[in-house]
């Protein structure tokens, strides 16, 4: 047995590419020959626009790109948990605060799963989440500007993986811990892993209105590590289910160690039964230290709260709330049909899928159809809640999403292709090749009640000889299949930014329309906020000074600044006083160690100089804003610290 693991655990870590072993049944040639008519289904004619919008987060770059189906055209790269030299996220003064954490300014994290707000199951295209893996955050997009308005850090967690997806009214975004830590963290034995550390499921509760995250209660497992996780939707709504895997609790060499146990779990929470615990007073307030911060529009600033208590739910306390489902073999993705009855556990090591069927487990449940239990928790017997499963389907099985036409779809790593096979029957239908070592796929609306359909996303892990060579380090790639026949077709390959890792889709005319153009300047309430140029001015205190700034084609006020000095902290407070469409203007000043600002119409955005050297030393506009853009452009001369040269400015050709 132990050989066979080692087999599967070589096969798993091996960077080699196991195309040739992709099952037959594959039409066109290895390379991905198209048929006919591919190249007219991505054409998205000059100055037309595409079908759907595709979030698709960057993995290692920490932030979330954002792409058109079917054409696979990058439109933005959002900053999310990295910062970003390009619109100055986590440079400026008014975005630091979003990368606040426990541990002081995190400028990078790992972003996998983007997920997008439902209304009834359906997705509603006001928000995007998505989960910073490696100091545990969820981060809250808003759809309407395209920006990140919130960044919520998780305490007690540890390698946040089985995060964010949301519930069919968006109730709560879920974050489950990857690694099981100490809790409360601790200065301990690592060999004292077993029964003594502990797996957080933190359940966050957006407000329906302005979709204000807050922790609401933290379910304290056992010490597994949490893997992926799906809510239920329809019938199963109000229950969570999570991947569990190292359920042998070990804590080294888990390639091997952890891949002991036939089967590990599929946890089933029921969340509305916690909600109400909590509600009635139960769980335990336990003293934490994890950081809040929310982006305000109308002062376009961000603020950073340290917050110290959340409340802490022992699963055993609340009986009847958490049950395990046992599932082969170290399951990685966790799935929900749009039904809400199936439940497709995808074991990484199993030659099959498991699909448990929500209403089996209620039955079982009713009927106390028990197989003992793990740390106070029932184990449903394997058989009461088993659908079926899809057997000799490839090796490796990953990730499953829905098209709403009874069909699944699920990601082979390791045969490296996209499995799609009938609901109900189990039977496959049809298999083609990814390029190569697919991890997740994505199809608009996937996890919803109501998928769109009509297109599947291959994430892959490996691109090799797929596009001209840069080197060592490869671009990333996805590729986008036709889902509307009885066969799938690939159409198309796209380069993306970072490990394109997971994704969300969505109809763009949901969301388009909902877009921001510009910045009211009369509802700016930055602190150093000017209305228009007469406000601009220069004001030292002690040794900082602040420049109130404004921009508007073509010119800076003030442009000339005097009487600034070496050790000085200059605060340049920009406003872009543009109230048009696409009319950002840039700033940047030589010698400062931070990026550029990119200023939207009716923003203020601050960054900080600190003069080092004498000299008269010039800024300039970086967005190419007008013809005269060369002409936008000032002066700041330096004196030495101590230097009777008094502040002034030239606004408006005067010197004031
Ligand atoms: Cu303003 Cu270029």
């Amino acid at each position: 047995m132990k050989t066979i693991i080692r087999f599967f655990a070589l096969i798993l870590s091996t960077s080699v590419i196991f195309t040739s072993c992709a099952p037959t049944g594959n039409e066109g040639s290895k390379n991905g020959a198209l048929t006919g008519n591919a190249a007219e289904k991505v054409y998205v004619a000059p100055g037309e626009h595409d079908e759907f919008y595709a979030f698709i987060s960057g993995g290692f770059s920490g932030q979330l790109a954002v792409y058109g189906l079917p054409s696979g055209r990058l439109f933005k790269v959002i900053p999310v948990f990295s910062v970003d030299a390009e619109k100055a996220y986590g440079f400026n003064e008014e975005t630091k605060p979003m990368l606040n954490t426990s541990h002081g300014f995190i400028p990078w994290d790992d972003s996998h799963h983007p997920d997008i707000s439902q209304t009834a199951g359906e997705l509603d295209g006001r928000f995007v989440f998505i989960n910073g893996n490696n100091t545990p955050r969820i981060a809250k997009i808003d759809l309407t500007t395209f920006e990140t308005t919130e960044i919520i850090e998780i305490p007690n967690s540890a390698g946040n993986h089985s995060s964010s997806f949301v519930t069919e009214n968006t109730e709560y975004v879920v974050a489950g811990t990857r690694f099981s830590v100490p809790y409360p963290q601790r200065d301990m034995p690592i060999s004292e892993y077993k029964g003594n550390f502990k797996g957080a499921l933190t359940f966050i509760s957006v407000e329906p209105e302005h979709g204000h995250m807050d922790i609401a209660f933290q379910i304290m497992m056992p010490g597994f590590n949490y893997d992926l996780s799906h809510p239920g939707r329809g019938s199963s709504h109000g229950w969570f289910f999570f991947t569990t895997y190292n359920t042998e609790e070990a804590n080294s060499l888990l390639e091997v160690n952890a891949s002991q146990n036939d089967k590990d779990f599929i946890a089933a929470i029921n969340w509305k039964m916690v909600e109400e615990y909590v509600k009635n007073g139960g769980g335990t307030k336990a003293p934490a230290n994890y950081a809040h911060n929310v982006y305000n529009e109308d002062t376009h600033t961000a603020t950073s709260t340290m917050k110290k208590e959340v409340v802490v739910v022992d699963p055993t306390e609340v009986p009847g709330a958490v049950y395990f489902m046992p599932t082969p073999k170290s399951p990685h993705g966790c799935d929900v049909d749009p039904s809400g009855e199936y439940i497709i556990g995808s074991g990484k090591l199993a030659a099959e899928i498991t699909a448990h069927s929500f209403s089996k487990m209620i039955k079982a449940i009713e009927e106390k159809n028990f197989d003992g239990e793990a740390y106070g928790i029932p184990i449903l017997s394997y058989e009461a809640t088993l659908a079926g499963s899809v057997k000799q389907a490839g090796l490796g099985p990953l990730h499953t999403e829905f098209d709403g036409q009874g069909n699944a779809y699920t990601t082979f790593f390791i045969s490296s292709e996209v499995v799609k096979w009938k609901l109900g029957t189990w039977e496959v239908v049809d298999r083609k090749p990814t390029y190569y070592s697919v991890g997740h796929l994505m199809i608009p609306g996937g996890n919803s009640r109501k998928p769109f359909g009509k297109y599947v996303v291959a994430m892959n892990k490996i691109t090799k000889d797929r596009y001209l060579p840069t080197g060592p380090e490869v671009t990333q790639s996805a590729q986008l299949y036709d889902i509307t026949g009885e066969k799938m077709e690939l159409l198309l390959d796209f380069p993306t930014v970072g490990e394109p890792h997971y994704a969300a889709g969505i109809a763009a005319d949901i969301v388009a329309k909902n877009s921001r153009k510009i910045f009211k300047l009369e509802e700016n309430k930055h602190e150093y906020a000017i209305s228009n140029e007469g406000e601009a001015k220069v004001v030292r205190n002690g040794n900082e000074v602040h420049i109130y700034m404004s921009m508007i084609r073509s010119h800076f006020a003030p442009d000339n600044i005097e009487g600034v000095q070496v050790g000085d902290k200059v605060y340049f407070h920009v406003t872009n006083l543009e109230q048009d469409y696409d009319v950002p203007h840039g700033i940047s000043m030589i010698g400062a160690n931070t990026s550029e600002l990119l200023i939207m119409p009716g923003q203020t955005e601050t960054f900080v100089w600190e003069p080092k050297q004498v000299g008269v030393w010039p800024f300039y506009c970086t967005d190419f804003c007008s013809a005269l853009h060369q002409e936008m452009q000032g002066y700041v001369r330096v004196s030495p610290k101590g230097s009777s040269v008094p502040i002034t400015y030239t606004l408006d050709g005067d010197e004031l």
